[in-house]
This record gives C-alpha cells, structure tokens and sequence, in this order.
C-alpha cells in the first residue's frame, strides 16, 4: 500500500480547446466531460485528465492505432493520463511494443490493472507498465501535484479476477482532498461513491463493441450482469458525502478477441475529463445515464462470473479437438 505525494512537473499554460466530441484518424472518438461538481470546490485552476482503456496491446489492434491514441491525447495537452486496465491480450508477446506505447505519452500517466493483465499473468504485465514510468496503483492510493495542487488517485486493482480491495485502497487516504478513483471494473465505483470519491473512471467493457440496435446493452446488461455499459452513469452533484458519485466507462482503444467496433457508442474512444469545470458549462457527448438493471437477483460479481464462465465453457467447446 502506498500513500504518498508524488512531485509532478507541472506547466501553468492554458488548455488548448478541446471539441466536446469529435471523430479521428483509425475511428478514434475523442470526447470531452466536467468532472464532477465537488471538484469545481475543490480546484482553483481545472485540471485536464485524458482517460483511455483496454488497450490491448496486441495482434488484433495495429500498433498505428495505439500511436495515434497518444498523439491524439498529447495534443490535448492534459495534465494527466489515466489508463484503466486490460493493456494485453492472452499473452506477454507484445510488452515491448506496451512499453513503447506507454512511452509516447507527454503527460505523467497513472494505471490500473484490468483482467487480460492477469490472465496473461500480471507481473509481467507490471514490469512492462513500469518500464515506461507509468505509475500502477494495486489497491493504492497517491498524492500528486498538478498547476500547484493536489490531486488524490485512488487505483482499486481487478475486480473481474478477484483482486480489488477497497479498504486496502483507502488505507491512509486525505478525506479532504480532490480524489479520483480508478478501476477497471466500473461496478466498484458503487463502494468507491460510499467512500467519498466522487468520480471513477472505468473499462472493461469496450461500450459493447457492437452497440446498433442496443445490443450491446443486451449483451453486457441483461446477459453479462453488467450495470454500467459506456459512458457516463450516477451524479455529478457536489454530494459525495451522501454516497453519491458518478462513473464514466471508456469504451477503449483495442480489443483482445474480435476486432469489430460498430455503432458511436462502441467506437475506439478517448475522454477528457476537465476536473474543476462544473458540469453545464461544458457541450458535452451525452448527459447521465440511468444505471441498467440485471435481471438475475443474484449479487451482480456473481452475475458476472457465471457469465464469463459460460462464455469460457463455450470457447473451449467450439475449439475442442474433434475426437477420433
Ligand atoms: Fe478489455
């Protein structure tokens, strides 16, 4: 666990504008967002945050795309870039083009793993990531300094393979200081508003990849226990010591099995995030969503698990040799 106040070299230039969304090379979105209400409290100066997720560095997403992802953000002169999980695909074949993807980014990044990282074995992963100077937060939480001010991350590791701890994440965190909290699995965000974050960034589930005709929503909410599809969910209001907050799910860069991205909605993304400006003062993709409901009433982790294991139990049977 760490709790510690990183020095970050800080520029004091204004932000160059940035659209509120618009469409770039290799069908990458670029979307702009406030951050939550509290942060305009909290925050003399807006701090510019880029958000990407599940890179997946790999076959299935040509490392052109993963350069002009960084270019992209880097134009956008943001503060800080935060990336939530699933950096691989199955495997450690691609960790130095990960290092090298990492490395192109201007602005001092801040990671957490996702569940690919650790089914294709995370430590790896880790090295790769660290390689980069990326800083991983596993159930940690940091103290950095941006245009002269503190900025609280709070990284919860892997929800999806078991390995997110909240009270570990927490131990030792400011209560009074703007926090951001990271995890790959945009469900945790629930425990994360109770803990007084009021804003999490997530990944996980690409915006459903195939998002026409709200399958997607289909797939991931009704099949898959997911309540939390792409964008933003749950409140901005400066009211985070009530247990509320509010959510963004990415809907990534890559993909670690099919490589189809149809629908806005299921695009290669990237969001900027202006913490400090109220939410209103922005154009902004989309307003709140309302949650979607899982049909089972089992607690949704399990809804979760029984899904990704039907789905294993699929694969295995559509590549199972045939017999003799
Ligand atoms: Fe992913």
């Amino acid at each position: 666990m760490r709790n510690s106040a990183s020095p970050i070299s800080l520029t004091s230039e204004p932000h160059p504008p940035a659209p509120s969304a618009s469409r770039e090379r290799y069908g990458i979105k670029l979307r702009r967002f406030a951050g939550s209400a509290l942060y305009a409290d909290q925050l003399d100066t807006p701090l510019r945050v880029a958000h990407l997720t599940d890179l997946h560095v790999g076959l299935i997403t040509p490392m052109k795309v993963q350069a002009e992802a960084a270019a992209i953000t880097n134009r956008q002169k943001p503060d800080l870039v935060v990336i939530t999980g699933d950096f691989v695909c199955h495997s450690h074949a691609f960790l130095e083009d990960l290092t090298a993807t990492l490395k192109a980014f201007d602005a001092p990044v801040f990671a957490v793993l996702g569940n690919h990282d650790y089914w294709a074995g995370a430590p790896g992963v880790r090295q790769a990531i660290r390689r980069a100077g990326v800083e991983l937060l596993s159930n940690q939480n940091t103290i950095i300094t941006l245009r002269g001010q503190k900025l609280q991350i709070v990284g919860l590791d892997d929800a999806y393979t078991g390995h997110a701890d909240r009270q570990k994440a927490m131990r030792g965190a400011a209560r009074n200081l703007p926090t951001l909290g990271l995890s790959h699995i945009a469900e945790e965000a629930d425990g994360l508003w109770a803990d007084g974050i009021p804003f999490v960034l997530s990944g996980h589930t690409h915006g459903g990849q195939l998002t026409v005709a709200k399958i997607h929503e289909l797939a991931l909410g009704k099949i898959g226990g997911h309540r939390y599809i792409h964008g933003l969910y749950g409140r901005r209001t400066a009211d985070s010591q009530a247990g509320h907050g509010a959510v963004y799910v990415g809907a990534g860069l890559g993909a670690a099995v099919v490589p189809i991205r149809v629908g806005d909605r299921g695009h290669r993304e990237i969001a900027l995030f202006d913490l400090g400006l109220a939410p209103g003062l922005l154009d902004e993709h989309h307003a709140e969503q309302v949650a979607l409901r899982p049909p089972l009433s089992i607690p949704e982790h399990l809804a979760r698990a029984i899904a990704h294991e039907k789905f294993q139990a699929r694969k295995k049977r559509r590549f199972r040799a045939p017999r003799d």
